[in-house]
Protein backbone atom coordinates (compact mmCIF):
# COMPACT_ATOMS: atom_id res chain seq x y z
CA UNK A 1 0.00 0.00 0.00
CA UNK A 2 1.77 3.24 -1.16
CA UNK A 3 0.69 6.05 0.90
CA UNK A 4 1.94 9.57 0.00
CA UNK A 5 3.88 11.05 2.39
CA UNK A 6 2.94 14.27 4.53
CA UNK A 7 5.55 16.63 6.29
CA UNK A 8 3.57 19.15 8.30
CA UNK A 9 4.73 22.16 9.92
CA UNK A 10 3.15 23.31 13.26
CA UNK A 11 4.11 26.74 14.12
CA UNK A 12 2.28 26.16 17.47
CA UNK A 13 1.95 29.99 18.83
CA UNK A 14 4.58 31.08 16.90
CA UNK A 15 4.17 34.30 13.89
CA UNK A 16 2.99 37.34 12.95
CA UNK A 17 2.10 38.44 9.47
CA UNK A 18 5.46 38.93 8.22
CA UNK A 19 5.72 35.56 8.78
CA UNK A 20 4.02 35.31 5.51
CA UNK A 21 8.39 36.06 3.96
CA UNK A 22 8.15 32.14 5.33
CA UNK A 23 5.22 30.87 3.85
CA UNK A 24 6.48 32.58 0.77
CA UNK A 25 9.31 30.55 0.69
CA UNK A 26 7.92 27.28 1.61
CA UNK A 27 5.78 27.86 -1.05
CA UNK A 28 8.78 28.24 -4.18
CA UNK A 29 10.40 25.41 -2.32
CA UNK A 30 7.79 23.40 -2.04
CA UNK A 31 6.82 24.04 -5.67
CA UNK A 32 10.43 23.01 -7.00
CA UNK A 33 10.11 19.48 -5.20
CA UNK A 34 7.07 18.86 -6.86
CA UNK A 35 8.62 20.28 -10.06
CA UNK A 36 11.43 16.92 -9.60
CA UNK A 37 8.11 15.06 -8.96
CA UNK A 38 9.24 14.55 -5.54
CA UNK A 39 6.60 12.28 -3.76
CA UNK A 40 5.70 14.41 -0.51
CA UNK A 41 2.46 16.41 0.22
CA UNK A 42 3.50 19.78 2.55
CA UNK A 43 1.71 21.36 4.64
CA UNK A 44 1.59 24.53 6.86
CA UNK A 45 -0.32 25.01 10.10
CA UNK A 46 0.02 28.56 11.55
CA UNK A 47 -1.71 30.29 14.54
CA UNK A 48 -5.29 30.77 13.51
CA UNK A 49 -4.97 34.61 12.89
CA UNK A 50 -2.59 33.74 10.22
CA UNK A 51 -4.60 30.99 8.57
CA UNK A 52 -6.75 33.02 6.03
CA UNK A 53 -4.05 35.12 4.92
CA UNK A 54 -1.74 31.79 4.36
CA UNK A 55 -4.72 30.23 2.64
CA UNK A 56 -4.91 33.02 0.00
CA UNK A 57 -0.92 33.16 -0.39
CA UNK A 58 -1.01 29.53 -0.80
CA UNK A 59 -3.60 28.73 -3.34
CA UNK A 60 -3.13 26.52 -6.64
CA UNK A 61 0.61 25.89 -4.57
CA UNK A 62 2.16 22.77 -3.62
CA UNK A 63 1.38 24.16 -0.04
CA UNK A 64 -1.25 23.01 2.48
CA UNK A 65 -2.70 24.96 5.01
CA UNK A 66 -4.02 23.62 8.46
CA UNK A 67 -4.80 24.74 11.63
CA UNK A 68 -3.47 23.40 15.21
CA UNK A 69 -7.10 23.05 17.20
CA UNK A 70 -10.60 23.34 16.70
CA UNK A 71 -13.90 23.32 19.22
CA UNK A 72 -16.05 20.11 18.93
CA UNK A 73 -19.17 22.28 17.69
CA UNK A 74 -19.89 23.89 14.81
CA UNK A 75 -21.17 27.58 16.51
CA UNK A 76 -22.38 28.65 19.55
CA UNK A 77 -20.80 30.65 23.00
CA UNK A 78 -17.64 29.60 23.34
CA UNK A 79 -15.84 32.49 23.90
CA UNK A 80 -12.46 32.12 22.35
CA UNK A 81 -12.77 29.38 20.56
CA UNK A 82 -12.76 28.55 17.02
CA UNK A 83 -14.89 26.08 15.15
CA UNK A 84 -13.76 23.39 12.57
CA UNK A 85 -15.80 24.79 10.18
CA UNK A 86 -14.32 28.96 10.53
CA UNK A 87 -11.23 26.92 9.73
CA UNK A 88 -12.74 25.60 6.34
CA UNK A 89 -13.80 28.54 6.13
CA UNK A 90 -10.48 30.42 6.42
CA UNK A 91 -8.85 28.12 3.87
CA UNK A 92 -7.28 25.34 5.80
CA UNK A 93 -7.85 22.04 4.81
CA UNK A 94 -6.98 19.73 8.25
CA UNK A 95 -6.49 20.39 11.72
CA UNK A 96 -4.16 19.04 13.92
CA UNK A 97 -5.99 17.68 17.37
CA UNK A 98 -4.95 16.33 20.41
CA UNK A 99 -1.53 17.35 20.18
CA UNK A 100 -0.04 16.73 23.55
CA UNK A 101 0.43 20.54 24.58
CA UNK A 102 -3.01 20.65 24.50
CA UNK A 103 -3.68 17.84 26.29
CA UNK A 104 -1.17 19.24 29.01
CA UNK A 105 -2.16 22.58 29.41
CA UNK A 106 -5.75 22.17 28.30
CA UNK A 107 -7.13 19.30 29.89
CA UNK A 108 -7.92 18.10 26.84
CA UNK A 109 -8.88 13.87 27.28
CA UNK A 110 -9.28 11.24 24.44
CA UNK A 111 -13.03 11.53 24.79
CA UNK A 112 -12.72 15.47 23.59
CA UNK A 113 -9.97 15.24 21.06
CA UNK A 114 -12.37 12.08 19.61
CA UNK A 115 -15.14 15.29 19.21
CA UNK A 116 -12.63 17.11 18.14
CA UNK A 117 -11.12 15.16 15.01
CA UNK A 118 -15.14 14.14 14.30
CA UNK A 119 -15.79 18.26 13.86
CA UNK A 120 -13.10 18.49 11.67
CA UNK A 121 -14.62 15.76 9.30
CA UNK A 122 -17.95 17.22 9.46
CA UNK A 123 -16.44 20.84 7.66
CA UNK A 124 -14.22 18.56 5.33
CA UNK A 125 -11.02 18.51 6.80
CA UNK A 126 -8.56 16.56 7.92
CA UNK A 127 -7.65 15.68 11.02
CA UNK A 128 -4.38 14.69 12.51
CA UNK A 129 -4.73 13.21 15.52
CA UNK A 130 -1.69 13.42 17.78
CA UNK A 131 -0.68 10.58 20.43
CA UNK A 132 2.39 10.09 22.59
CA UNK A 133 3.95 8.94 25.83
CA UNK A 134 5.76 10.22 28.37
CA UNK A 135 9.45 9.96 29.26
CA UNK A 136 8.31 8.00 32.84
CA UNK A 137 5.62 5.88 30.71
CA UNK A 138 8.24 5.25 28.22
CA UNK A 139 10.91 3.99 30.70
CA UNK A 140 8.18 2.02 32.88
CA UNK A 141 7.72 0.05 29.51
CA UNK A 142 4.17 1.47 29.34
CA UNK A 143 4.49 3.40 25.98
CA UNK A 144 2.84 0.89 23.96
CA UNK A 145 -0.27 0.71 26.58
CA UNK A 146 0.03 4.50 26.94
CA UNK A 147 -0.80 5.16 22.90
CA UNK A 148 -2.75 2.03 22.07
CA UNK A 149 -5.56 3.28 24.86
CA UNK A 150 -5.26 7.05 23.38
CA UNK A 151 -5.86 5.57 19.70
CA UNK A 152 -8.69 3.57 20.99
CA UNK A 153 -10.26 6.87 22.48
CA UNK A 154 -9.54 9.52 20.42
CA UNK A 155 -9.89 8.54 16.96
CA UNK A 156 -12.96 8.94 15.09
CA UNK A 157 -14.58 6.74 12.62
CA UNK A 158 -13.65 7.78 9.23
CA UNK A 159 -10.33 6.63 8.58
CA UNK A 160 -9.75 7.87 5.05
CA UNK A 161 -9.68 11.57 6.42
CA UNK A 162 -7.45 10.90 9.40
CA UNK A 163 -3.93 10.47 9.94
CA UNK A 164 -1.98 9.77 13.30
CA UNK A 165 1.29 11.76 14.78
CA UNK A 166 3.16 9.66 16.86
CA UNK A 167 4.70 12.27 19.36
CA UNK A 168 6.56 11.28 22.22
CA UNK A 169 5.99 14.24 24.50
CA UNK A 170 10.04 13.46 25.69
CA UNK A 171 11.07 14.31 22.06
CA UNK A 172 9.01 17.70 21.80
CA UNK A 173 11.15 20.33 21.48
CA UNK A 174 14.22 18.69 23.37
CA UNK A 175 16.37 17.60 20.62
CA UNK A 176 15.76 14.27 21.71
CA UNK A 177 14.48 11.62 19.50
CA UNK A 178 13.60 7.95 19.82
CA UNK A 179 15.97 5.46 18.18
CA UNK A 180 15.27 4.63 14.62
CA UNK A 181 14.20 1.16 15.94
CA UNK A 182 11.64 2.20 18.88
CA UNK A 183 9.98 4.22 15.74
CA UNK A 184 9.31 1.43 13.67
CA UNK A 185 8.18 -0.38 16.98
CA UNK A 186 5.70 2.09 17.70
CA UNK A 187 4.96 2.56 14.32
CA UNK A 188 4.13 -1.34 13.73
CA UNK A 189 2.39 -0.82 17.03
CA UNK A 190 -0.10 1.81 15.59
CA UNK A 191 -0.49 0.29 12.02
CA UNK A 192 -1.44 -3.35 13.93
CA UNK A 193 -3.99 -1.33 16.11
CA UNK A 194 -5.36 0.55 12.91
CA UNK A 195 -6.05 -2.55 10.76
CA UNK A 196 -7.76 -4.01 13.87
CA UNK A 197 -10.18 -0.91 14.47
CA UNK A 198 -10.64 -0.14 10.59
CA UNK A 199 -9.66 -3.26 8.31
CA UNK A 200 -7.79 -2.89 5.09
CA UNK A 201 -8.58 0.94 5.61
CA UNK A 202 -6.22 1.02 7.93
CA UNK A 203 -3.55 0.71 6.14
CA UNK A 204 -4.49 3.64 4.16
CA UNK A 205 -3.83 6.13 7.30
CA UNK A 206 -0.88 7.69 7.54
CA UNK A 207 1.39 7.26 10.48
CA UNK A 208 3.49 10.85 11.03
CA UNK A 209 6.43 11.10 13.07
CA UNK A 210 7.05 14.07 15.25
CA UNK A 211 9.49 15.35 17.83
CA UNK A 212 12.94 17.27 17.21
CA UNK A 213 12.38 16.46 13.29
CA UNK A 214 15.33 18.19 12.05
CA UNK A 215 17.02 18.25 8.72
CA UNK A 216 19.81 16.40 10.17
CA UNK A 217 18.20 13.49 11.71
CA UNK A 218 14.79 13.55 9.15
CA UNK A 219 16.31 11.17 6.10
CA UNK A 220 16.77 8.28 8.77
CA UNK A 221 13.70 9.04 10.85
CA UNK A 222 11.48 9.36 7.41
CA UNK A 223 13.18 6.43 5.55
CA UNK A 224 11.74 3.59 9.15
CA UNK A 225 9.04 1.42 8.42
CA UNK A 226 5.54 2.71 8.62
CA UNK A 227 6.88 6.13 9.59
CA UNK A 228 4.89 8.35 6.39
CA UNK A 229 6.06 11.51 7.33
CA UNK A 230 6.81 14.37 9.92
CA UNK A 231 4.96 16.64 12.34
CA UNK A 232 8.20 19.57 12.09
CA UNK A 233 7.62 22.06 15.26
CA UNK A 234 10.43 24.09 15.64
CA UNK A 235 12.03 23.47 12.41
CA UNK A 236 9.58 24.34 10.79
CA UNK A 237 9.90 27.64 11.28
CA UNK A 238 12.94 28.56 9.30
CA UNK A 239 12.15 27.65 5.33
CA UNK A 240 15.37 26.41 4.51
CA UNK A 241 15.51 23.86 7.39
CA UNK A 242 11.79 22.62 6.93
CA UNK A 243 12.21 22.05 2.93
CA UNK A 244 15.32 20.39 3.86
CA UNK A 245 13.03 17.80 5.64
CA UNK A 246 10.42 17.39 2.76
CA UNK A 247 13.54 17.17 0.32
CA UNK A 248 14.44 13.87 2.34
CA UNK A 249 11.33 12.73 -0.32
CA UNK A 250 12.82 14.19 -3.18
P1 LIG B 1 9.51 20.02 17.75
O1 LIG B 1 9.76 19.63 16.32
O2 LIG B 1 9.81 21.47 18.04
O3 LIG B 1 10.16 19.05 18.70
O4 LIG B 1 7.92 19.89 17.99
C1 LIG B 1 7.27 18.75 17.57
C2 LIG B 1 5.82 18.97 17.65
O5 LIG B 1 5.26 19.10 18.73
C3 LIG B 1 5.06 19.07 16.39
O6 LIG B 1 3.69 19.03 16.62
Amino acid sequence: MARRPLVAGNWKMNGLSASIAELDKIIVGAGALAQRSANVDVMVCPPATLIANFAVAARGSNVAIGGQDCHALSAGAFTGDIAAEMLRDAGAQAVIVGHSERRQYHGETDAAVRAKAQAAHRAGLLAIVCVGETRAERDGGRAREVVGAQLDGSLPENAAATLVAYEPIWAIGTGLTPHPSDVADMHGFIRTRLGARFGEAGETVRILYGGSVKASNAKELMATANVDGALVGGASLVAGEFLAIAGVYR
